[in-house]
C-alpha cells in the first residue's frame, strides 16, 4: 500500500477460520540484536513481516552484521554473530518508525567502542528518549538528543560499569535496553521495575547462553557474558491476534481458532479480559520454545459484558487498548481504561486518536489525561477514519467499522504495515457477510 492509501470497511456478520500469524514484533527486534552480538550463525523461521523489524535489520546491516533472507515465504532471517564488538556504522541508523528499535539497539550502541547516530520517522521524532539516556549516562555513554531529549540520539559508547536502576516508567523496552547494555559493563547491573512488564529481553537472553537473575520486581546481569547463536521459529504475534480475537468476540456464532501463537503470561492478559466480557476461549497445544510459552487459542463470539482496565492491567495491555476500546461501544455496558499515559507517547497519542475516531463513528466517549471511559449498548455508523500514521490505530477502527451501519473508509491505512503488513487481507479471509 501507498503512503496516504485507505481501504473501505464493510459491516460482518460473522469470522471464521483458522490461521497462523507472522512472528512476534517485541521477539523478532531482540532475537536479531542479540543474535548480532552472539557467536556463531542465528536462523529464525516466522521473524515479524513487520516494517519495524526490517528497521532493526537494517541498522544491524549498517553496524557490519550479516544478515539475509533465506526463505521469503517462511521469513526465514540468518543472521551470523559478530560477537560483542560490531563495527562502527558509517551514517546514521535509520531506525523508522520503531521505538523499540531505538530504544534497544542504543543499549547495545552504549557498549561499544565508537560513536553512533540513531534516527527516525516524524512519529519517532516526537518520542521521548530521556527514560533509556538517563540511566545510560548513568552507566558512563554519553548521549546527546534534539531538545526534550527527542531523536535524533548520538551515542559516544564504551567503558560502561554496572548500576542500580528504579525505571520511573514501566517500560518492556527501557528494562531490555538496560539489560543489554549491562552486557558490556563492568559489574552486575540491576533493573527494577515498578510493575512486571513483558519479560521477552530476559527470556531471549537466557535462551542465548545469558544467565541472569530475578528478585522480586528487579532483574540482575553481571557483565561481559559471551552470548551464543540459536536457531528457533518464532511464535505468531499476540499483539496482531489481538484485532481478530476482539473481531470474532463482537458477533455470537463467530469461531476462530490460531495456532503456533505467543502465550507468555505476560503478554496474555487479553485473553483475561475476554473472559471476563464473556467470551469463550480454550487454550491448547502449550509447549515452550526457547522460554517462550506457545500454544494454539480458540475464541467463541458472545454479547460482551463490561470491563475495567486500570494499574498492572493498563501496562500489561499497553498495545492492545486501542481495539479494547474499538469494541467497547458494542459492550453492554463499556469498558473503563485508566492509568494508560503512556498511550499518549506511543506512535500516536493513542487516547486522543481513539476518541476522535470513536466520535466520528457516532460514539459517546470520556476522555481523560490517562484513559478514557466508553459507555456500552451503543449503536455506530461507518465515518472517515484518520490512522494518524499508527498501525494499531488503523487496525482497531477496521474491528469497530464490523459492527458499524454503512461503510467505514480508513485513510492512512498503509500504516499497518509497520506491524503486520497483511492485516487487511488476513481479516477479509475471515469475515463473513
Ligand atoms: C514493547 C514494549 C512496549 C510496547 C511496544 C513493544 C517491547 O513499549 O508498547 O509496542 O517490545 O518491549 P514500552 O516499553 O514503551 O511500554
Amino acid at each position: 500500500m501507498k503512503p496516504g492509501s485507505s481501504v473501505t470497511v464493510r459491516p460482518a456478520k460473522h469470522l471464521h477460520g483458522a490461521l497462523r500469524l507472522p512472528g512476534d514484533k517485541s521477539i523478532s527486534h531482540r532475537y536479531a540484536m542479540l543474535a548480532a552480538i552472539a557467536e556463531g550463525k542465528s536462523r529464525f523461521e516466522n521473524y515479524s513481516t513487520g516494517a519495524d523489524c526490517a528497521s532493526t535489520l537494517a541498522c544491524l546491516g549498517l553496524l557490519g552484521v550479516h544478515w539475509e533472507r533465506t526463505n521469503n515465504g517462511a521469513n526465514v532471517i540468518e543472521i551470523e554473530g559478530r560477537g560483542p564488538a560490531l563495527a562502527a556504522p558509517t551514517s546514521a541508523l535509520d531506525c523508522g518508525n520503531s521505538g523499540s528499535t531505538m530504544r534497544m539497539l542504543s543499549g547495545i550502541l552504549a557498549g561499544q567502542e565508537f560513536t553512533s547516530d540513531l534516527c527516525g520517522d516524524e512519529s519517532l521524532s516526537r518520542r521521548p528518549m530521556a527514560r533509556i539516556m538517563k540511566p545510560l549516562e548513568q552507566m558512563g555513554a554519553r548521549i546527546t538528543a534534539a531538545p526534550e531529549e527527542r531523536p535524533p540520539l548520538h551515542i559516544a559508547g564504551g567503558n560502561l560499569h554496572a548500576i542500580r536502576y528504579k525505571m520511573p516508567v514501566a517500560s518492556a523496552q527501557v528494562k531490555s535496553c538496560l539489560l543489554f547494555a549491562g552486557l558490556f559493563a563492568k559489574g552486575e547491573t540491576e533493573v527494577e521495575e515498578p510493575l512486571r512488564t513483558r519479560d521477552h529481553g530476559e527470556v531471549a537472553l537466557r535462551a542465548f547462553g545469558a544467565d541472569l537473575k530475578r528478585n522480586a520486581n528487579s532483574t540482575c546481569i553481571v557483565g561481559g557474558q559471551r552470548l551464543h547463536a540459536i536457531e528457533a521459529r518464532i511464535p505468531g504475534d499476540l499483539s496482531s491476534a489481538a484485532f481478530f480475537f476482539c473481531a470474532a468476540s463482537l458477533f455470537p456464532g463467530s469461531e476462530l481458532v490460531i495456532d503456533s501463537l505467543l502465550m507468555n503470561p505476560t503478554r496474555a492478559r487479553l485473553l483475561d479480559i475476554l473472559i471476563g466480557l464473556g467470551v469463550r476461549i480454550s487454550i491448547t497445544q502449550l509447549e515452550e520454545q526457547h522460554g517462550e510459552l506457545v500454544g494454539t487459542v480458540r475464541v467463541e463470539g458472545a454479547h460482551l459484558k463490561s470491563a475495567e482496565i486500570a494499574g498492572a492491567d493498563s501496562a500489561a495491555l499497553i498495545d492492545e487498548i486501542p481495539v479494547l476500546a474499538a469494541i467497547a461501544p458494542f459492550t453492554e455496558e463499556g469498558i473503563r481504561i485508566r492509568d494508560a499515559g503512556e498511550l499518549r507517547v506511543k506512535e500516536s497519542d493513542r487516547i486522543q486518536s481513539i476518541v476522535t475516531n470513536l466520535r466520528a463513528m457516532g460514539a459517546q466517549v470520556d476522555e481523560h489525561d490517562d484513559g478514557l471511559t466508553v459507555p456500552g449498548g451503543q449503536k455506530l455508523h461507518g465515518a472517515e477514519i484518520n490512522s494518524a500514521g499508527d498501525h494499531r490505530i488503523a487496525m482497531a477502527f477496521a474491528i469497530a467499522a464490523l459492527r458499524a451501519e454503512g461503510e467505514t473508509r480508513i485513510h492512512g491505512a498503509e500504516a499497518a504495515v509497520i506491524s503486520f503488513p497483511s492485516f487487511f487481507e488476513t481479516l477479509e479471509s475471515l469475515v463473513q457477510r
